[in-house]
């Protein structure tokens, strides 16, 4: 099968990180470019990660387009409790190599597939921002996209950055409303905080396996996400710590990891007590179907393609390299 050609939005925060690496390394993704934008971390932190994630995969020759350095209407707030301070649990990674390239997120966002129509699969691990920002210049964007996967929401409404909502969809919910009301089921899916819950916790014995392997992609998957551990272990009381980015994207490289999925036709509150919470209208008389919502993953499957991606040589550790 040919590597699926890709356009990734990221803040990149410690998940975002290992599902660059699954792009990035699996074989089965061909990153074309990387658009960053606020959220986990400030934009320039976000670019900054991604160039370390990308270099940990043997791959400095993508490029990394600095995008918007915040929400469209909301104070940027961060998710430096979950991710640590620089995003990737308080490591202290060294400067990557590259640098972001010229060009703003938002355009690169456009002009790729205006140049390759049809061709390219958009995958979004962040706060909609760029994207929403990109609706409002073409609002016939996505039917340039072969296909746009979402890191987004929580269908069941369990939340966890408050009761009821995700983080991507809560940090900008007018981004958001732009992104549901461009979608067509057809064209966008989105894969919910609830998939990532229920399967992708990476288990003790996932952690330790982890450790094991000790390749530098497994060790680097390792350590950055020891902060999300301890806010799973505090806050949202999963059996590990849990990997919503990288679900999100095995579902974009391999669809048929998909187990349970529904169309529905979705709105975004805006609502101060519910903001960010998806409005799923599951009456007969709904609209039509505006999104694909991925209810269930094989967990085994993501698993398999999450340990063999790690389990390669790849390029020694940030940090680590040899000196000379
Ligand atoms: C999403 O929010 C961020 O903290 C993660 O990187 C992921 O994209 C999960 O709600
Ligand atoms: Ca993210």
């Amino acid at each position: 099968m040919p590597a699926l050609p890709l356009i990734i939005d990221t803040d990149t925060g410690s998940d975002d990180a290992v599902a660059l690496l699954l792009a990035a390394a699996s074989g089965l993704g061909d990153i074309r470019a990387v658009t960053t934008v606020a959220g986990n971390v400030p934009v320039t932190v976000a670019a900054r990660n991604a160039l370390i994630s990308l270099e940990t995969a043997g791959r400095t020759d993508i490029p990394v387009h600095l995008g918007c350095a915040g929400p469209m209407l909301r104070e940027a707030s961060g998710a430096q409790d979950v991710h640590g301070e620089d995003g990737m649990g308080n490591t202290g990674l060294p400067d990557p190599g590259a640098a972001p390239r010229d060009g703003h997120a938002v355009e690169a966002l456009l002009s790729y597939p205006r140049r390759h129509p049809g061709e390219l699969t958009l995958v979004t691990l962040a706060p909609l921002t760029n994207i929403a920002a990109a609706l409002l210049i073409d609002p016939e964007l996505f039917t340039r996209y072969r296909h746009v996967y979402c890191m987004a929401g929580a269908a069941d409404l369990a939340g966890n950055v408050s009761p009821t909502a995700e983080f991507n969809v809560w940090a900008d919910p007018e981004a958001a409303r732009i992104v549901t009301r461009a979608a067509d089921a057809d064209k966008v899916t989105w894969i919910g905080w609830d998939v990532s819950r229920k399967d992708a916790v990476m288990t003790p014995a996932d952690q330790r396996r982890l450790q094991e392997l000790g390749t530098p992609m497994a060790t680097f998957t390792h350590r950055i996400n020891r902060t999300v551990a301890d806010f799973a272990r505090n806050v949202t009381g999963l059996a590990g710590y849990d990997l919503p980015d990288p679900i999100a994207m095995a579902v974009a490289l391999d669809p048929a990891l998909i187990t349970e999925q529904e169309r529905a036709h979705v709105q975004i509150s805006v609502a101060d007590e519910t903001r960010g919470q998806l409005v799923i209208d599951r009456r007969v008389s709904a609209p039509a179907p505006n999104l694909t919502l991925v209810r269930r993953v094989d967990e085994a499957g993501f698993k398999k393609l999450l340990f063999d991606t790690v389990a390669a040589p790849g390029a020694p550790l940030p940090g680590d390299a040899p000196a000379g």
